[in-house]
């Protein structure tokens, strides 16, 4: 194995820079060339790449985003230009790849390990919502974001004794909004795994009312529904002044948390070290704090829901 490509894709997530540092530099160290792709897939396509050295990684752990940049690449979908970004891989003498990026991301791994180019996937997505793996690079930081906005938001609701609502992201996962809303003291989160209704979500904050609370904070999931008609709903029956706050893309920025750093290096070494090992189509994952590999088909066939003892314990908590 001499020459090794690393790309990002999909949605960035803090974290994913310390990982190509650790995917880049072990390789150095292995005595490989590392390749850095550009905008994910879209740079295999597109040779669109550059040699990377010790150096040009340097600085970076410690920074939000990717400097190989990143995007969802449509072309993948079809399978001639999977085949184009094969044969653009064999031209170039490379041995094999490691993608960081979400579900997608390892689908786009699969066919191209099908075709012969040994892959490797890590988990880089702020929705934490890869079921093969308890963690996702950029959950931590992602959610350290939301926490430190919505106790700003704590404060003006306390002042105006107003309910504030307030939209998180996770695609079609609810990992952001129980832990976030756990950490908040949230009255009630809502997201696509728990039925919860409006009707519901004001009874918690009529009764919470009843103990003296006079501020009142929900967590919707983006998945959910429109955070503005939640807000207006419980304003309709409490009668409590509400606001719709969306977070959005301020959760994907900001330096990563020592968390995400120290799993993101840790997974982009064992990556290499696979592919040194001669492994192909696999994902790193980790398993009840222990870091180990999987099938990248049998990693997508796998399950995982919201730890409904964390949501009982907030309910315990809050109303
Ligand atoms: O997967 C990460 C994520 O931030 C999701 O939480 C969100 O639904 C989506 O990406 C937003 O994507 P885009 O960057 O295309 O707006």
């Amino acid at each position: 194995m001499k020459k090794i490509g690393v790309l990002t894709s999909g949605g960035d997530s803090p974290g994913m820079n310390a990982a190509i540092r650790a995917v880049v530099r072990t390789a150095l160290k292995k005595g490989m060339q590392p390749i850095g792709f550009i905008k994910g897939y879209n740079g295999l396509l597109y040779e669109n790449y550059m040699e990377m050295d010790w150096s040009s990684v340097s600085n970076i752990i410690q920074r939000g985003g990717t400097v190989l940049k990143t995007a969802r690449c449509k072309e993948f979908y079809e399978p001639e230009y999977r085949q184009k970004a094969y044969e653009n891989a064999k031209a170039m003498g490379l041995d094999g790849l490691v993608v960081i990026g979400g579900d997608g991301s390892y689908r786009g791994a699969g066919y191209l390990s099908e075709l012969g180019l040994p892959c490797i996937g890590i988990p880089g997505t702020i929705d934490n919502d890869i079921a093969c793996t308890d963690y996702t690079i950029g959950y931590d930081t992602a959610m350290n974001t939301v926490v430190e906005c919505v106790d700003k938001l704590n404060d003006t609701s306390q002042s105006h004794e107003r309910c504030s609502v307030i939209e998180v992201m996770g695609r079609h996962a609810g990992y952001i909004a129980l832990n976030t809303g756990i950490a908040t003291g949230a009255v009630q989160i809502m997201t696509e795994e728990i039925p919860v209704t409006v009707e519901q979500v004001a009874e918690n904050i009529e009764r919470t009312r009843g103990y003296g609370k006079d501020h009142f904070i929900v967590i919707v999931s983006e998945g959910f529904g429109n955070p503005n008609e939640v807000a207006l709903k419980i304003q309709e029956i409490t009668g409590i002044d509400s606001r719709a706050t969306i977070l959005g893309h301020i959760q994907r920025g900001g330096n990563p948390t020592l968390r995400d750093r120290v799993v993101a290096t840790i997974m982009g070494n064992y990556a290499v070290n696979l592919l040194e090992a001669g492994k192909t189509n696999r994902v790193i994952a980790m398993k009840d704090h222990h870091y180990v590999d999987y099938d990248i088909q049998e990693a997508l066939a796998m399950k995982k829901g919201l730890n409904m003892q964390f949501y009982d314990a907030m309910l315990d908590v809050s109303c």
